[in-house]
């Protein structure tokens, strides 16, 4: 049985993907691919089957991470049967989230930035913004991904 972990933004073009490629390469970088799932989704269905924002590629391939292979797919409320974590962006998402979430979940349904120790509790969205927005993005998934990996070998490796 795998850990399954998804990560939930709003279009699933920029913040939730980033976090999807960032921690999957970490998980690989430690040897626990074969333990650990790693998805992500968006709560809105705008850019279904669509691929990352370029602005999220691009700032991504410069510390090494691809995106280029992930596609925008909806969260659905059947996630919540595989995802032993499904975390949030932001406020909004985690609202979404609440709502769609069956009575009897018994996973960890949190704001990603739970796992951080940054001051932020949520990942901005990077979308209207500059390049800059992209980067803080990066440095906040990067942070969170290393509690979060701690978090699961902690709990469940
Ligand atoms: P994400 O960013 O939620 O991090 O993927 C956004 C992507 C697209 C839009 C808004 C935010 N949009 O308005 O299309």
């Amino acid at each position: 049985m795998t850990i399954n972990v998804l990560f939930v933004c709003l279009g699933n073009i920029c913040r939730s993907p980033t976090a999807h490629g960032v921690f999957e390469k970490l998980v690989a970088d430690q040897q626990f691919s074969t333990r650990i799932f790693t998805d992500s989704a968006g709560t809105s269905n705008w850019h279904i089957g669509g691929s990352p924002d370029p602005r999220s590629t691009a700032v991504a391939a410069q510390r090494g991470y691809d995106l280029t292979q992930l596609q925008a797919r909806q969260v659905s409320a059947e996630d919540f049967s595989h995802f032993h974590y499904v975390l949030a962006m932001d406020n909004d998402n985690l609202n979404h989230l609440q709502a769609l979430q069956p009575n009897d979940y018994n996973g960890t349904l949190s704001l990603f930035l739970d796992f951080s120790r940054s001051e932020m509790r949520e990942v901005p969205d990077p979308y209207y913004g500059g390049t800059d927005g992209f980067e803080t993005v990066l440095d906040l998934i990067e942070q969170a991904s290393q509690g979060l990996l701690a978090d699961i070998k902690a709990k469940h490796l």
